[in-house]
């Protein structure tokens, strides 16, 4: 059975797309987590459907609704949403925008953590795998386009062009999200962003616009560079 096809410029596409923090539990009652509230990547989704995408979203933790028209897959955990990243493979192109935690505890308490006793606990940490890294790098079943982002505090376009060589993504969605963005209230959790998009062919600043409407206009640029390229 086909699914109702919406037209637009991403009819017959499938897009995937990475939103919000990942919690990294401690014990039961207590995480490890980023500050991501999730808006642009929902944003991002709900764009992409309304581009005629098939769309799915893979989220963690957010106070936010399911986008209309999205599959939508909640996680918690970098692992979790790792897992549904690969299975929602194979994709025409890849937008991750998750906050995801760098690091969980080595082993996982599976008793909440007292304070009594004296000593302090400690935290043994280890690495999450990077997920776009793992998709960017693939040898085989690779989006045609994957997009990172990279949320800095300093030095924005420099970390953030290194951070594209580094991972293997065709682009980077770069912002600035320390207290001198100069967008009021600040980029994490607001509704306005001020990003750069970085690619092969250079650094493109864009200007200051809601969530939304960075997420047509990166919506857009996906839509034209896919159909640029033969299937
Ligand atoms: N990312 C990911 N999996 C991770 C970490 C990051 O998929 N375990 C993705 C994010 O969704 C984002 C991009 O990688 O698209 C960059 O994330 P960022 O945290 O800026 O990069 P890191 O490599 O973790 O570097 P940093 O030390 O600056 O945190
Ligand atoms: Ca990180």
């Amino acid at each position: 059975l086909l699914a109702p096809s919406v037209p637009g410029p991403l009819a017959g596409r499938h897009v995937l797309v990475t939103s919000g923090p990942t919690h990294e539990p401690i014990d039961p009652v207590r995480y490890i987590a980023n500050r991501s509230s999730g808006k642009q990547g929902h944003a991002i989704a709900a764009a992409a459907a309304k581009a005629g995408a098939r769309v799915t979203l893979v989220s963690g933790p957010v106070n936010l609704p399911d986008p209309v028209g999205v599959t939508v897959h909640h996680v918690e955990t970098a692992r979790q949403m790792q897992a549904a990243v690969d299975g929602a493979l194979p994709a025409d192109a890849a937008i991750f925008a998750a906050a995801v935690a760098d690091w969980r505890v080595a082993s996982e308490a599976g008793e909440k953590m007292k304070k009594d006793g004296g000593a302090l606990p400690a935290l043994a940490l280890t690495e999450n795998p990077d997920i776009l890294a793992g998709v960017a790098q693939r040898t085989e079943g690779r989006p045609r386009l994957v997009v990172g982002f990279a949320a800095e505090t300093q030095n924005v376009v420099a970390y953030a062009t290194a951070k594209r060589a580094r991972k293997g993504c065709d682009w980077i969605v770069a912002n600035d999200v320390s207290a001198q963005s100069g967008i009021e209230g600040g980029v994490m959790g607001g509704d306005r962003n001020a990003v750069h998009l970085i690619s092969a062919e250079g650094v493109e600043p864009w200007p200051v616009a809601s969530k939304t409407q960075v997420a047509e206009r990166l919506v857009a640029r996906i839509a034209a560079f896919l159909g640029s390229e033969t299937s």
